[in-house]
């Protein structure tokens, strides 16, 4: 079932960068590419996901955008409120910074930080339940995928969490990013049949596990680069693309959204 009717999003995912001057550099040099040749908000959302500590003001310098650029934290604690969790940032204060979108299971977290099954779905309840949208990363290691076990693996990842996500939840405020392991910051991008195949195989497992599965946006996450942006956006279940490394690139992240909102016209 084709996804194409899904306005795609292209998310830049800075992790551990940059420093603060080359951020603001990369903002103005990205708001003049969108004031030349402007991306319509109908053809693509876009965002970024800066450090915690350049949240608020990477979104304050993109306030006078020519059009919205989301801001998306990249991780959120599974503890609600306010309180004594000393280096946390819960939904509520992400709420309360307007920020309207987080990144949840990265498999930098997964892999590197603890973020378990368990710690994944208490940080998703806490991020729904402040009404935040949820970027829900999946993805197989290399090793999974000469397994042959990779679907396996990437749906299991989305079940282990569906039990808090309700089917409003996934009208409104779901995301899926499909990143295969092995793909990210390597150059090696799975190829536009492998990653179409893998979300179509996802798609379908949306749409088992609620109707609006079907509507729910699929990025392809891993070595997303303006050279190969074309051929992945041409794919019908791939609506977007979660960019790490070329998202610091300014006029790298403006073209591959446009070779996404190209798709679109
Ligand atoms: P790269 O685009 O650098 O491979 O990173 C992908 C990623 O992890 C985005 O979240």
């Amino acid at each position: 079932m084709s996804g194409s009717t899904i306005v795609p999003w292209v998310i830049g995912n800075w992790k551990m960068n940059p420093a603060w001057a080359s951020s603001q550099q990369w903002i103005e040099q990205f708001k003049q590419h969108l004031q030349q040749s402007p991306i319509l908000e109908q053809q693509c959302h876009l965002a970024v996901a800066p450090t915690a500590i350049a949240l608020n003001r990477v979104q304050v310098q993109l306030d006078n955008a020519p059009r919205t650029v989301h801001t998306v934290a990249q991780d959120v604690s599974r503890f609600s409120g306010t309180g004594a969790f000393t280096g946390e940032i819960s939904a509520t204060l992400l709420a309360d910074s307007q920020i309207g979108y987080v990144l949840i299971g990265h498999s930098e977290r997964r892999e590197l930080l603890g973020d378990t099954p368990d710690v994944l779905k208490a940080k998703i309840t806490q991020a729904l339940a402040e009404g935040l949208t949820v970027i829900y990363c999946v993805g197989e290691t290399l090793e999974q995928r000469e397994q042959g076990v990779a679907e396996q693996v990437v749906l299991q990842q989305i079940c282990d969490v569906a039990t808090v996500i309700s089917e409003q939840h996934w009208q409104n405020q779901m995301i899926i990013a499909y990143e295969p392991i092995w793909a990210i910051g390597t150059g090696k991008t799975a190829s536009a049949q492998d990653a179409q195949a893998m979300h179509e195989k996802i798609r379908a497992g949306l749409a088992q596990l609620s109707p609006a599965g079907q509507q729910v946006a699929i990025l392809y996450g891993g070595s997303v680069k303006p050279e190969n942006a074309q051929e992945l956006a041409a794919c019908p279940d791939i609506n977007g693309a979660l960019v790490g490394g070329a998202s610091l690139n300014a006029e790298s992240f403006y073209q591959i959204a446009q070779a996404f909102a190209a798709n679109q016209s």
